[in-house]
């Protein structure tokens, strides 16, 4: 997927997964690094496949998004300003400058970024790719295997306590 890797590689994109994995270094909690990015997209595409999106949601559409939308963790941690806002303005100028021929269209671009927004309290169901983001992200954690979870402040009926599909 050129256009994902394009992401992976870019300058931006490295110094904030960084920035992450050095300041969640001590965190009990749910970390934001590659492996939690590579789950949601994981799950994103296998719920794409099994509710027939995938001829209208390419799947370089939907790895970006999920490898995108926890982009603006740092900056909530450094700067307190909501990871998804900061994440909509970092994933644009991502996309906005990766290498030549490796862009997103216009139009796939705000769709990643509405789903980057919409990450945290599914606000846009209008858009499947929000919505399977949306449910990736929270999927993704195995609450039931957490040595955090009595200090977590998930609410309970919102965790994972079982395998889920
Ligand atoms: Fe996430």
């Amino acid at each position: 997927m050129p256009r994902v890797d394009a992401i992976w590689r870019h300058p931006v994109y490295q110094e904030q997964l960084k920035r992450i994995d050095e300041l969640e270094r001590d965190r009990a909690f749910c970390r934001h690094g590659l492996p939690h990015l590579l789950d949601v997209a994981r799950i994103m595409w296998i719920d794409a496949l099994e509710e027939g999106l995938a001829d209208e949601l390419p799947r370089d559409v939907v790895y970006a998004a999920a490898l995108l939308h926890d982009i603006g963790r740092a900056t909530q941690y450094e700067m307190e300003e909501p990871h998804d806002i900061a994440g909509v303005r970092i994933a644009r100028s991502i996309m906005g400058t990766v290498e030549d021929g490796c862009a997103f269209s216009p139009a796939e671009q705000d769709l990643i970024v509405g789903a980057i927004g919409a990450h945290r309290d599914g606000a846009d169901a209008a858009s499947p790719l929000a919505r399977l983001l949306y449910r990736a992200d929270k999927l993704s954690r195995p609450c039931f295997a957490c040595a955090a979870r009595p200090e977590c402040n998930w609410p309970e009926e919102q965790q994972n306590l079982a395998v889920r599909v």
